[in-house]
């Protein structure tokens, strides 16, 4: 879907109602704290419908994507009980979900669909509306349909809806040699938890390596789940009858730690972050490196010493352990400020720089031709109204606006909402003159 940045704009000119308001140039100093990973507790509560006991979830981000993703498992009849940050999850009363209440639940929120695998695990069928594409992309998901093929599932589209039913005698998923046409985080993750359940052995093969897929392979063990090689291009499962409850801690929000890493080398600014996961983060740490950075760190502790004067580095996003398409555009905001030019190549989506136009309006200098992004950095941005139109893009521009002259309004705060827990209060207790309006 090819949006022009001028509907997106006059999009959220409607539709934005909450704001960031930011001064620049103040130096940042301080420690943060990292929240629990978004793209892994969204997952994790998928993974909860798999379970016949209680699902514990702690170190869960408070944020928008968890509250709808909790009212999607409600719908199914599964108790939700949220206190501060742990979930708990109760799927006693548990029943295939009617789709009248699914289809603008599902719609907000596109990693609901990660729940089709474990419903057909669970109960042989499912019924959800078929995830929509985004700004960033068209997000296909015929990796997730034709590997489930392959355990015995057959599909109907109608009307918006994806209907799919286990045709296995006894109505069980049965387990299957599956060789990934491309790396998906997502795909990789609803095959994980349909093979948990399903009848014999499964390997994943080309399977993505993330962070968040090791995750939902330790919860599954705890469950009772089978799974070897997560983590790995290669993953077994051998499939079990059950699957138990469990307590679980979900892992450090990657992305986040990178995007305050990010913050801190745009302000020139020293700062600490605890409870993150440094070996995570070594291709971000990389490329901070070769601009002028210096590191400390320990097991879950970084601290980031960007030298006064950075120089332009060039990137390419590609799949873990490569640089995370989720940091393109906070890295993009950093170089506009560097000294040079680099080159930022956006590999995994087909449609994500739509934080180029605004950042060019905050005095940037970035031309884009086939998702290749040319930096010249600038001395100087200065302050200005921008829309961000995505979770990462809306950080990018926030980030932008730490280091330019003047005043930054930055419109889309919902976005920010969905993916990062109290962002502005987090930027305040580091010296950061940032507030939500
Ligand atoms: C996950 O999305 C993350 N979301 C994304 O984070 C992240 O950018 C992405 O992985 C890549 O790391 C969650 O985990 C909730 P993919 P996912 O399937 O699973 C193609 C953020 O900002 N593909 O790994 O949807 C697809 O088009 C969000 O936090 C197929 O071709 O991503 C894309 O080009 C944004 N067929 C590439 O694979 C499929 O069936 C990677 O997509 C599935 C994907």
């Amino acid at each position: 879907m090819n949006i022009k940045n001028n509907t997106i704009r006059s999009f959220n000119k409607v539709f934005d109602k909450k704001y960031l308001e930011i001064e620049g140039g103040e130096l940042l100093k301080g420690n943060i704290k990292i929240s629990g990973a978004k793209n892994s507790v969204l997952v994790l509560m998928a993974a909860s419908i798999l379970s016949e006991g209680q699902i514990n979830l702690f170190n869960v981000p408070r944020i928008s994507d968890v509250l709808i993703m909790s009212k999607i498992l409600g719908a199914m009849g599964m108790n939700i009980k949220t206190n501060s940050n742990h979930l708990e999850i109760n799927t006693e009363k548990i029943s295939p979900p009617s789709q009248d209440l699914f289809f603008d639940l599902f719609h907000a929120l596109r990693v609901s669909f990660f729940c089709i695998g474990p419903l057909l695990a669970r109960f042989g069928k499912a019924r959800i509306p078929l995830p929509g594409g985004c700004l960033i992309g068209s997000r296909p998901i015929d990796e997730h349909i034709n590997s489930l093929k392959k355990f015995g599932v057959i599909f109907k589209y109608k009307n918006n809806y994806l209907s799919a039913k286990v045709t296995t005698p006894n109505k069980r998923l049965l387990g299957s040699s599956i060789n990934f046409k491309c790396k998906s985080v997502g795909a990789t993750e609803t095959l994980l938890m349909a093979a948990s359940l399903a009848k014999g052995t499964t390997t994943l093969n080309n399977a993505a390596q993330e962070p968040e897929i090791i995750d939902l392979a330790n919860m599954l063990n705890l469950m009772g789940a089978k799974v070897k090689g997560a983590g790995s291009e290669c993953i077994t499962i051998e499939g079990v009858e059950t699957l138990k409850g469990c307590d679980y801690t979900v892992m450090s929000d990657r992305i986040e730690a990178g995007t305050f890493l990010i913050a801190a080398a745009i302000t020139r600014s020293n700062i600490s972050l605890y409870q993150c996961e440094p070996n995570h983060l070594k291709a971000v740490i990389n490329k901070l490196e070769l601009c002028g950075c210096k590191f400390e760190y320990s097991k879950h502790f970084l601290r980031i010493i960007p030298n006064q004067i950075l120089n332009s580095v060039n990137i390419t996003t590609s799949p873990f352990p490569g640089f995370p398409t989720d940091l393109q555009a906070p890295f993009m905001a950093l170089m506009a400020t560097t000294n040079g030019t680099s080159e930022i190549k956006e590999t995994v989506f087909e449609n994500r720089m739509h934080h180029v136009k605004e950042l060019n309006r905050m005095g940037a200098k970035i031309t884009v031709r086939d998702n290749i992004a040319k930096v010249v950095g600038v001395n100087n941005l200065q302050g200005r109204e921008v829309i961000g139109s995505d979770l990462r893009a809306t950080a990018a521009l926030a980030l932008a606006g730490l280091s330019a002259n003047g005043k930054t309004i930055v419109k889309g705060l919902e976005h920010l909402e969905r993916g990062y827990e109290n962002f502005s209060e987090k930027f305040q207790e580091i010296g950061a003159s940032i507030l939500k309006k």
